[in-house]
């Protein structure tokens, strides 16, 4: 092979004699490798071995690296961070390990179209929950968007998933599993900045991490162990249940109950933060473009006939479908993934790549990529995607790739779309103009003090 092509890998220097330079950020660590890529360009790397990995953020060189026969998920620093809790989850899990291809194969049915017909009445349950909070507001008070998202994807997650209602809309803080969830995702990201040899930090960090897993772990023990106590034939049709009695096709073996802890985990987690975000982005983004609002309220009138709307009715949506997809496309809620070589590579023609070698893609950029969507790219223009045959593959990747990509999509997409629909008929929204975006960073990203007035236009009750 020639390499005399090859050029080397720009390398950004990390200063300030600390672990991590510029990174040295957790409130906001891909926040701060945005900034970096912006000056060092669609490839780099820093020149520190703690941060191997190589970080991508165009479309040519994203696009190559999607190929799944040369490249496979890693599980990056940041996910391995989450095993004490997630262990070998389907999200946390490297591809050759046991545990997910049969989770997969197991799990992939009880998220497919026909899945989501039986979810489609525990979701509008809780969607109403919000349509009455909100409805029974005084007028002048404000809600935290965000902080009501959150209520809504846990809520929806639980009784999906498991029959488990967190009552969040009854509560005025949180449930305290999302207080020990909110604890452990924000040690689990201090650990990545913390030097390598304190990485657990304190002692008493330590335990209060320990403390709050085993809390977590009681809640979803406690889940598995009552389902297993009723008769076989009253079990809901959850994803609980799917797991305990479901096999793998191939193997004819199930999941183990420590597999399904974990997978509980992970769904809890994965579920609902992602999709909260991706609501409270697109209400931001809707209260800054009046004109998408319009036509996505519009469409809600139009569509939504009866007081809670239909499966069907759902899946009549066009306009707020793409007012979601473009949301993720300027704020992608999970907005890195990160793959690995499974041979030494040559990327773009002119990279050499190690086997093994983890890359991580900042999706931010990648769809903002000028030359796939134009001079525009930072504005939010919903229609374009319109004609989703028309961008170009691997383009736009909120939901990651191939077969690691998220199982939960069509979950989140149907949910956040009935949701989203019923606060455009239900309520005018009246935002605080002033309001200057601000993105809270944990696992996933979403808007940090974002507030609305909402005034209701029709009655729920
Ligand atoms: C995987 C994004 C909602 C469960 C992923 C990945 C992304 C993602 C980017 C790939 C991660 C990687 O490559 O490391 C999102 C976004 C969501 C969302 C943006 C909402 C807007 C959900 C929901 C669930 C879920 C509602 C479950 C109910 C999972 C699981 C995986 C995954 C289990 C791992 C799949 C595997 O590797 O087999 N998600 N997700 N996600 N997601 Fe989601």
């Amino acid at each position: 092979m020639h390499m005399d092509h090859l050029k080397p890998i720009p390398r950004v220097e990390l200063k300030n004699g600390d672990a991590q330079g510029p990174l040295n950020n957790p409130d906001g660590l891909v926040q701060s490798l945005l900034k970096v890529s912006k000056h060092a360009g669609p490839i780099f790397q820093f020149d520190r071995p703690r941060n191997a990995a190589i970080f991508l953020s165009s479309h040519r060189l994203v696009s190559e690296i999607c190929d799944e026969n040369r490249f496979d998920k890693s599980v990056s620093p940041a996910l391995q961070n989450l095993r004490p809790f997630s262990g070998d989850g389907l999200f946390t899990s490297w591809t050759h390990e046991p545990n997910w291809k049969k989770a997969h194969h197991i799990l992939l049915p009880a998220f497919s179209l026909k899945a989501m017909k039986n979810y489609h009445s525990m979701m509008s349950d809780i969607a109403g929950q919000l349509v009455q909070k909100w409805e029974r507001l005084n007028a002048g008070e404000t809600v935290d968007v965000s902080e009501d998202m959150t209520r809504l994807t846990l809520d929806t997650i639980g009784l999906c998933g498991f029959g488990y209602r967190f009552n969040s809309f009854y509560r005025t803080g949180f449930h305290p599993f999302i207080d020990s969830m909110n604890a452990v995702l924000t040690e689990a990201m201090a650990r990545l900045v913390r030097p390598r040899k304190n990485e657990k930090g304190s002692r008493e960090q330590e335990a209060e991490f320990g403390a709050h897993i085993q809390s977590m772990f009681n809640l979803v023990d406690r889940l598995i162990q009552d389902r297993k106590q009723l008769e076989q034939k009253e079990w809901p049709d959850d994803l609980l249940s799917h797991m305990l009695k479901s096999k793998d096709p191939e193997t004819g073996e199930r999941l183990d109950d420590e597999n399904i802890r974990y997978q509980i985990m992970t769904f809890l987690i994965a579920g609902h933060e992602t999709t909260g975000g991706m609501l409270s982005f697109a209400l931001y983004l809707l209260c800054k473009n009046r004109r998408s609002l319009k036509a996505a309220r519009e469409e809600a009138d139009r569509i939504l006939t009866s007081r809670v709307p239909s499966f069907q009715e759902v899946k009549k949506l066009k306009y707020i479908p793409m007012v979601l997809f473009e949301t993720l496309r300027l704020w992608p809620t999970v907005p890195v993934i990160s793959l690995y070589a499974k041979e030494s590579e040559i990327v773009g023609g002119e990279y050499a790549i190690r086997e093994g070698q983890e890359l991580t893609v900042l999706l931010p950029h990648l769809h903002r990529d000028r030359t796939v969507w134009g001079e525009k790219a930072e504005e939010f223009i919903p229609e374009r995607f319109e004609d989703m045959t028309a961008i170009p593959p691997h383009a736009f990747k909120p939901f990651g790739n191939g077969q690691r990509a998220c199982i939960g999509q069509q979950f989140a997409l149907h949910e956040a779309a009935m949701a989203l629909s019923l606060l455009l008929k239900y309520f005018d929204f009246e935002h605080f103009p002033d309001y200057e975006l601000k993105i809270k960073e944990t696992l996933s990203w979403k808007p940090y003090g974002f507030k609305m007035k909402v005034k209701p236009r029709r009655k729920w009750t």
